[in-house]
C-alpha cells in the first residue's frame, strides 16, 4: 500500500521524553509525519505525561517476563489500531521484537547519545554511554540517528552530529550538551527519512553541510539551528 502524507508516527519512550517533546514541538508548514501514538514500557514514564499534555494517545506495553512473540503481537495490534507508518524510538530502552522490525523494516528510527558504532550495544544507554565516552578519553561525542534492525544500535546510520568533549566534563555535563543537539537533530532526521519514504525510496544518510563541526567546536554551546536550515 502506498504511503500518504503525513505519515502516522508512533514514538516509543521509556523515560522522561525530552526527545518526544522535541518531536512534538517540531512544526513545519508541510509535515511529512504526525505523532498519533506514544508507547512506553513503564507506567510512570514522563513521556506518558507529555503525550497526555499534547492530547496524543498513549499505551503502556509492559515487557517484563514476556516473550518477544507475545510482545510483538501486542505491539503490532496497537500500531495497526493507530494507523502507524513509522516508529521513532526516543529513549526506548528495550529491544524491538523481531516481528515489529520485520513489519516496519526501514521505518523505525532510533536516537543514541554517542557516535555509533562506538559506545553502542546492549547496556549502553543513557548515562552509561557518557561515562564510557569519558573513560575512553574520546574528544568527540554526539548523537546518532539510525534505522533499527534486530540488534541494539546496529542499523544503518542516518545522521550524526559531533559534539566536543571537554576535559572538565562530567557524565552529566556531557549528557546535557549532547541532549541539546539530539533535540535539534532528531526531528530533522525524521523529516529526511519520512520524505524519502513518501518518495517510495529507501532511506539513506541525511545530507549535512560540511561546516557543522565549526558550530560546535570551541565554545561547547549547542547551535540553535542546523546549517542549511536557512
Ligand atoms: C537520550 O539521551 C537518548 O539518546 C538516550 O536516552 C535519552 C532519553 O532522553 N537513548 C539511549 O541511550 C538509547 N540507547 P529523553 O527521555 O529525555 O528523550
Amino acid at each position: 500500500m502506498a504511503l500518504t502524507r503525513p505519515l502516522g508516527a508512533a514514538v516509543f519512550a521509556s523515560g522522561g521524553g525530552s526527545n518526544l517533546q522535541a518531536l512534538l514541538d517540531h512544526e513545519t508548514t508541510d509535515p511529512s509525519w504526525r505523532i498519533g501514538l506514544v508507547v512506553s514500557d513503564r507506567e510512570g514514564a514522563g513521556a506518558l505525561a507529555r503525550a497526555a499534555d499534547a492530547g496524543v494517545a498513549a499505551h503502556v506495553i509492559a515487557t517484563k517476563g514476556r516473550g518477544a512473540d507475545e510482545l510483538g503481537g501486542e505491539m503490532l495490534e496497537t500500531l495497526g489500531g493507530h494507523a502507524v507508518d513509522v516508529i521513532f524510538l526516543a529513549g526506548y530502552l528495550k529491544l524491538v521484537p523481531p516481528a515489529v522490525v520485520a513489519a516496519y523494516r526501514n521505518r523505525i528510527l532510533n536516537i543514541h547519545p554517542a557516535l555509533l558504532p562506538a559506545f553502542g550495544g546492549k547496556g549502553m544507554w543513557g548515562m552509561h554511554v557518557h561515562r564510557a565516552v569519558l573513560a575512553s578519553g574520546a574528544t568527540l561525542s554526539g548523537p546518532t540517528v539510525h534505522l533499527v534492525d534486530e540488534e541494539y544500535d546496529r542499523g544503518p546510520i542516518v545522521a550524526q552530529w559531533p559534539v566536543p568533549v571537554h576535559g572538565t566534563d562530567t557524565p552529566e555535563t556531557l549528557a546535557q550538551r549532547v541532549l541539546q543537539v539530539e533535540h535539534l537533530l532528531y526531528p530533522r532526521a525524521a523529516d529526511h527519512v519520512c520524505r524519502t519514504l513518501l518518495e517510495g525510496a529507501r532511506p539513506g544518510p541525511m545530507p549535512m553541510a560540511g561546516d557543522y563541526f565549526a558550530l560546535v567546536s570551541g565554545t561547547g554551546a549547542a547551535p540553535q539551528r542546523l546549517p542549511g536550515d536557512g
